[in-house]
């Protein structure tokens, strides 16, 4: 299957070294091979032609994908739309309105090619991606957009679709927890800021993660899958604020038929979410025949979300079009 990467960030590095380390075992296992084609960021884009994918993290890393010699100046945009391939992975920033994402989301689907996306701006902003993927007859995959590397909606629809999730809570920002802990075990709220930067953890704009926004994006998103609503961003309540931040307190989201809120509560040590330590998250779907179904992660960085943009790109292979 031929792949087109948009983005070539903390996610698109990731993804590219995986593809590399596990592609022989994913053609042995799914009998076909994963081709990158291409790779774009706001330089311009790399047309790989079998190229080692490692060359194109050494040159991302080093002075450039302009450094290499296949790199054309035309766009991620342009690259969708003239470059043959079956899938694009939209994996640049979440933003304010959801651009550039959206407009490369639409230009995958106009091409007739499958998408997958850990960018959760492109699915909250009203711009209603889905009616278009049917009449494309085309899919969207997006499981790395909420709680990265944690299965939320493959868990929804492989294992609960007898039970009515009648609520949703967690910890989905993995930024904020790494913060607070850090300073608990005794670091500068500043230090331990740059360090969520440095693993890659962080939004591009780190206020994102401890406003709150981050959080209400996923909520947003499991919100209109759950409830079935059209909720944007700007309908979820966010009482957490970037100043409040102190030992003791967790980002949490609750998504309950009435809407989403994310604010910052302090925890006791009976809580499920005193477990929440360092970069991790916690997912509870209370149901009315599955009781309390939780996920945790320890960890959760641009690795596992690019792990499961990998599971995501193989499952959308052999997914039918249309569905
Ligand atoms: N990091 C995580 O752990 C995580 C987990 C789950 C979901 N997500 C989501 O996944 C997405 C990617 O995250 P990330 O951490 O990898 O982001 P990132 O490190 O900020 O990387 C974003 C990439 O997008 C590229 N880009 C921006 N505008 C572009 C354009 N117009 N055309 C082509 N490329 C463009 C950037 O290019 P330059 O390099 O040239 O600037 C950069 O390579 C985000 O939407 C984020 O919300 C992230």
């Amino acid at each position: 299957m031929k792949v087109q990467l948009i983005g070539l960030g903390s996610i698109g590095k990731n993804l590219l070294r995986l593809i590399g380390q596990k592609g022989n075992s994913i053609r042995q296992t799914i009998g076909e091979n994963i081709e990158v084609v291409s790779v774009s960021d706001t330089t311009g884009t790399v047309i790989t032609d079998g190229m080692p994918l490692t060359s194109i993290i050494q040159a991302k890393e080093g002075g450039g994908l302009k450094t290499l010699d296949s790199f054309e100046k035309i766009s991620a945009k342009s690259a969708i739309a003239d470059l043959e391939s079956d899938i694009v992975v939209e994996i640049t920033q979440s933003t304010k309105d959801g651009e550039p994402g959206i407009a490369h989301i639409v230009t995958a689907l106009e091409n007739e090619k499958n998408v997958v996306t850990a960018n959760k701006s492109t699915l909250v902003s009203g711009v209603d991606l889905f009616k278009m993927v049917k009449e494309m007859k085309r899919s969207l995959r997006y499981e790395a957009t909420v709680c990265g590397g944690l299965p939320v909606f493959n868990l929804m629809d492989y294992c609960m679709k007898p039970a009515k999730i009648i609520s949703v809570d967690g910890i989905f920002n993995a930024t904020s927890t790494f913060v607070i802990s850090q300073m608990e075990r005794g670091k500068s709220q500043s230090l331990a800021r740059a360090e969520a930067i440095k693993r890659g953890l962080s939004e591009k704009d780190q206020r994102d993660d401890l406003a709150g926004i981050d959080s209400a994006r996923k909520g947003t998103i499991l919100h209109r899958r759950i409830f079935g609503s059209s909720l944007v961003l700007k309908d979820a309540t966010i009482s957490a604020r970037e100043s409040e931040i102190s030992v003791g307190l967790r980002q949490i989201t609750e998504v309950t038929s009435s809407g989403v809120k994310v604010g910052y509560e302090k925890i006791d040590g009976k809580s499920i979410y005193s477990n929440a330590v360092g970069p991790s998250m916690i997912i509870r779907f209370n149901t009315d025949i599955m009781d309390h179904l939780t996920l945790y992660t320890d960890h959760d960085g641009p690795l596992e979300s690019a792990a499961t943009v990998l599971n995501d790109i193989i499952l959308s292979r052999s997914e039918k079009v249309g569905q």
